[in-house]
């Protein structure tokens, strides 16, 4: 008796957690969808990097973001050992199938949050894993951390005396050696040092020479240099100290979103969203004891204008990048 009463205070408690994340969630929703409306802007990026740039920069959204995550996590293990548990509970089931809208609703939501959970693996691959560093991407960073004093010196020299960056640097260490009884031993220690900072940036000349003009772009916040792929990435890292080289999401949005798989891959996600959300919408606000009878016909009014406005939202970038980009 004890451990039944146990057994349904807990299930209640899961209850009430997964609505309070699930409501966490549909927030979220609405935050995430009106950002990525950024993409849709013929501004080469710049609405759009400068909010992600802010994303990935500022210490509490990365503490939201650890929370976000956790949240998520938390909501779908909690709503899965819900599921297991009223399996347990009635493990042969009643003889006639539940007709009540509820019961339907809570299978559809486990099968569609399944489903949403599968999407997230493959959507966390496209995005969140390149930011983590798990898997490559398209990165950007900003041209004045690009722009350090060996660089400016480099690209200045090499330009003077028409020759490459290569070629002025291996110039400059063949003739070190015979200029060694010309100088003090503090100067001539100098100019080996600034020949050693020289060569570490000559590949950063090189980048900014040949690709200076298809790569960079103006934002409110300043220049970037983009489209840079993960060597880039690794040798401006390894040139520059603190250099912050951050996912070009734009552009990897939009180059996504050209393949017509992968928009219909998204908005059958969007389709298995607006089903979920819709039973998540008044099933959290029922849990929550904030559904009664006088208002559950605005809340269920509510949570469909709620679900469409989510989910035509997230619609609009892939296909408007696959139809006018
Ligand atoms: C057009 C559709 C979508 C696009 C273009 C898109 C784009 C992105 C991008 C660029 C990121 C990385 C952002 C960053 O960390 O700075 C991201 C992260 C994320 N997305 Fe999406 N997303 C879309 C739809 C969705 C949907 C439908 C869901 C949920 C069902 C979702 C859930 C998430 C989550 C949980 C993260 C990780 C948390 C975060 O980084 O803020 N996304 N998405």
């Amino acid at each position: 008796m004890e451990r039944t009463k146990l057994v349904r205070i807990s299930s209640i408690t899961k209850k009430l957690v997964v609505a309070l994340l699930g409501a966490f969630l549909l927030l979220f929703l609405l935050f995430h969808m009106c950002a990525n409306l950024c993409v849709l802007r013929e501004d080469d990026g710049a609405w759009y990097s400068a909010f992600c740039h802010f994303m990935g920069s500022n210490i509490f959204v990365k503490v939201a973001e650890v929370v976000l995550l956790a949240v998520l996590l938390l909501h779908i293990v909690i709503s899965l050992l819900l599921q297991v548990g009223n399996h347990k509970a009635r493990p042969v089931g009643y003889h006639e199938r539940s007709r009540t809208r509820t019961a339907k609703g809570s299978k559809l939501a486990m099968w569609t949050g399944i489903l949403l959970l599968a999407f997230l693996i493959m959507h966390f691959f496209q995005f969140y894993f390149v930011k983590i560093g798990l898997v490559e991407g398209s990165y950007m960073t900003k041209v004045e951390s690009v722009y350090t004093e060996p660089v400016v010196s480099l690209q200045q020299a090499h330009r003077q005396l028409s020759v490459s960056a290569e070629e002025f640097v291996s110039r400059y260490e063949q003739e070190l050696p015979s200029m060694a009884g010309q100088y003090s031993e503090v100067d001539y220690q100098r100019m080996q040092e600034n020949i050693a900072e020289l060569r570490r940036v000559v590949p950063v000349v090189s980048l900014l020479d040949s690709a200076m003009n298809e790569k960079t772009m103006i934002t409110k916040d300043g220049k970037w240099l983009r489209h840079l792929t993960v060597q880039d990435k690794a040798m401006l890292k390894a040139a520059i100290d603190d250099i912050d080289v951050e996912p070009d999401f734009y552009f990897q949005a939009r180059n996504l979103f050209k393949n017509p798989i992968m928009v219909c891959l998204y908005i059958l996600a969007f389709v298995v969203l607006w089903l979920h959300m819709r039973h998540a919408f008044e099933s959290a606000f029922q849990t929550l004891g904030l559904n009664n009878y006088k208002y559950s016909r605005a809340i269920e009014v509510i949570g469909i204008i709620y679900a469409w406005l989510i989910c035509l939202g997230f619609a609009a970038v892939p296909i408007y990048v696959l139809l006018f980009v």
